[in-house]
């Protein structure tokens, strides 16, 4: 069993009963991120494809959301999170399924602009006195996992706002030689955006590095039917169209155009 990185604080006397203990780490980014994450349900089955089997939406909102989940071994439970942000905390509680009852809170403590200290109690009802500890591990366990996906997805999302540009600048463009088969797919940097550049149904495809929907790491390999997809959210796209081909509103922006000119490839925004 490896070692945990972060800290794992047993129940004591003075907490409820049920409490199994705390798990606590700091993350690397900002309070509206991370309630950004609290509040994507979305994303679970996706990126924590390794926790959850599949999600079935049932309610969500401001307040929330409410959805059954499968676990890795197909169990399922009706979940649900309710955050306050005035009490910096977004509860999960455990409504039907096998841990029925059990109830996570999480609390936020902001220490700079993007460093938060989290602070994860875990209560489950009915654990013997002697199984609190054991109990509680487990949930800091598979905790630092989600974590460690949550924090992957929050950072780069971060960074992708970060270097978002409002509009491309027209006229730049990229010029490479041809590249050859084994090369593709091949990143390739244009107006300061990057792009995938490959070939599909023997024509020169350009596709954006990040996703539409909240700027994911876009696959960059085309698959049989013409889709590209992505891990947090698993959306798939169209490279030919653009479109999302699950009928979500989001699309490809503009993309810039391949053109031969010798031996070289001539990737550019035009008029
Ligand atoms: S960021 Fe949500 S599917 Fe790509
Ligand atoms: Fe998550």
């Amino acid at each position: 069993m490896t070692e945990l990185r972060y800290e794992y604080v047993p129940p004591s006397s003075t907490t409820r009963l049920d409490h199994v203990g705390t798990y606590k780490r700091n993350v690397p980014v900002s309070l509206e991120r991370m309630y950004e994450n609290a509040l994507d349900w979305e994303h679970l089955p996706h990126l924590h494809a390794s926790s959850f089997g599949s999600l079935t939406w049932v309610d969500s909102g401001a307040w929330g959301w409410r959805a059954y989940a499968t676990n890795a071994k197909g169990q399922e439970s009706l979940l649900e999170l309710r955050l306050d942000e005035s009490a910096r905390r977004w509860i999960t509680t455990n409504l039907e399924g096998p841990s029925a009852g059990a109830e996570i809170w999480t609390h936020v403590f902001e220490v700079a602009p993007r460093s938060l200290d989290l602070v994860i109690d875990f209560f489950v009802p009915g654990v013997p006195l002697e199984a609190r500890e054991k109990v509680g591990m487990a949930y800091a366990r598979a905790y630092e996992v989600l974590y460690d996906e949550d924090v992957w997805m929050m950072s780069e999302r971060q960074k992708g706002l970060d270097q978002r540009l409002d509009a491309v600048e027209i006229g730049s463009d990229c010029r490479i030689a041809t590249p050859a088969p084994e090369d593709l797919p091949m990143k390739v940097e244009v107006a300061n955006r990057t792009y995938h550049l490959n070939r599909y149904r023997e024509k020169w495809v350009v596709h954006p590095a990040l996703c539409p929907h909240q700027l994911g790491p876009l696959s960059a390999q085309i698959d049989g039917e013409g889709r590209v997809s992505c891990p947090w959210h698993g959306y798939q796209f169209d490279v030919e169209s653009g479109e999302c081909v699950e009928g979500s509103r989001c699309q490809f922006g503009r993309r810039p155009a391949v053109a031969e000119v010798g031996d070289a490839l001539v990737i550019s925004f035009r008029e």
